[in-house]
C-alpha cells in the first residue's frame, strides 16, 4: 500500500512540515499517558506540525476531531480509533479529500481496506492468550474449578474483544476454568474499583482469579478487594494486561502476580511510518510490536528498567 504526498526526505516537500492530525483516545489509563507522552515527542518540529486532540473516550469526538483534519487539509491523519465499527463514513470522506489515514494501537472495522493505508499496535489476540497461558502454568496442580471474574476493556474497543477472545480460546481447552462473571470497567482505574465491588457482593467470597484487561482497572480492583478483607494476589490471583510501571509497584508488593506487555512507546515507529505514507513509499498493511510476559517474582528487578 501506499499513501499519497510529498515528496520524501524528512520534511514535507520544499522543507515544509509534514502537518499530522493525530486523535488520541483519551487520558483513561497509565498505558494511554504514556503513548501520548511518545507521539508528541517524536512528531516534533521542524518536521513535524501537530494537530493534536484528545476523545475524551468518546467516538463522536473523535469523528468531529477527524472531520476538522480534513477541513484544515492536513497532509496525514494518525489516530488510535476507541471503538471498532462505525468508521466507514469518515474515513471516506479522508480518502475522498486525499489524506492517507494511518491507525495506531486500535484498529477499526471496515469492510473497505482501501480507507486506511497501514495500521501499527500490539497484537490484542495474543496478549488475551498470553494472560491464560500464564493462569494456566499458575494452576498447575489445582483441582478445579477455577472461578474468574472479568473486568473487560471499553465495549466495543478492538483491546476488549481481542483480549476477550484470545483468552476464552486457551482456557476453553481446560474444563477447570469458568469466567463467572464479565463486565466492562472502561480501562479506568475508578471503574474497575467500582464493578469489582459488585463482583465481590455478588459472588460472596467465591472468586479465585481476575483477568483484567489492563493494569489500571487491576490497580483499582486491587483496592476494591483489599477493602473487603481479602488478599490481591493470594485469595484472588490477578492477572492484567500493559506493563506499565503501578503494575510493576502492584507485583513487587506481591499484589498482582503477572502483567501482559503491551507497548505503548509507539511514536517513533508512526513518525517513520507518517514519513513514508507522506512520500509516497510502500509501507506494511500491518506493523506489530514485540512484548513480553512479567510475573511477580521478576518485578523488583525489573522495576528500574521500566520506561512507562
Ligand atoms: O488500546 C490499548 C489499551 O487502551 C490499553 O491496554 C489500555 O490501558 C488503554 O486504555
Amino acid at each position: 500500500c501506499s499513501g499519497s504526498g510529498g515528496e520524501g526526505g524528512g520534511e514535507g516537500g520544499e522543507g515544509k512540515p509534514i502537518t499530522v492530525g493525530f486523535s488520541q483516545v483519551g487520558a483513561e489509563s497509565e498505558w494511554r499517558t504514556a503513548n501520548t507522552r511518545s507521539v508528541k515527542e517524536a512528531l516534533v518540529a521542524p518536521e513535524f506540525r501537530l494537530r493534536f486532540s484528545d476523545a475524551q473516550q468518546k467516538q463522536e469526538n473523535q469523528i468531529k476531531a477527524l472531520r476538522s483534519f480534513i477541513a484544515q487539509r492536513v497532509d496525514v491523519i494518525a489516530f488510535s480509533p476507541v471503538v471498532e465499527s462505525g468508521w466507514e463514513t469518515v474515513l471516506r470522506e479522508a480518502k475522498a479529500a486525499n489524506i492517507p489515514v494511518v491507525l495506531t494501537d486500535r484498529a477499526v472495522d471496515v469492510s473497505d481496506e482501501s480507507l486506511y493505508v497501514t495500521f501499527i499496535g500490539s497484537d490484542f489476540v495474543e496478549e488475551g492468550r498470553r494472560a491464560a497461558r500464564w493462569l494456566i502454568e499458575d494452576s498447575e496442580g489445582k483441582t478445579g474449578p477455577v472461578r474468574i471474574v472479568e473486568l473487560q476493556g471499553t465495549v466495543g474497543s478492538a483491546p476488549a474483544n481481542d483480549r476477550m477472545r484470545g483468552f476464552k480460546e486457551v482456557i476453553e481447552g481446560d474444563s477447570r476454568f469458568q469466567i463467572v462473571r464479565s463486565q466492562s470497567g472502561d480501562f479506568t482505574r475508578a471503574k474497575g474499583k467500582e464493578v469489582m465491588e459488585a463482583f465481590i457482593k455478588a459472588e460472596n467470597g467465591g472468586i479465585d482469579v481476575l483477568f483484567a484487561h489492563n493494569d489500571d482497572m487491576a490497580i483499582g480492583a486491587i483496592q476494591a478487594i483489599e477493602e473487603a478483607g481479602l488478599k490481591p494476589g493470594s485469595d484472588i490471583r490477578i492477572v492484567s494486561i500493559d506493563g506499565v510501571r503501578g503494575a510493576f509497584e502492584a507485583m513487587k508488593a506481591g499484589k498482582l502476580n503477572a502483567t501482559v506487555e503491551c507497548n505503548p512507546l509507539l511514536g517513533e515507529q508512526l513518525a517513520q511510518l507518517i514519513r513514508d505514507v507522506h512520500a509516497g513509499r510502500e509501507v506494511p498493511r500491518r506493523v506489530t510490536v514485540e512484548e513480553g510476559v512479567y510475573t511477580m517474582d521478576q518485578a523488583a528487578a525489573e522495576l528500574p528498567n521500566r520506561k512507562y
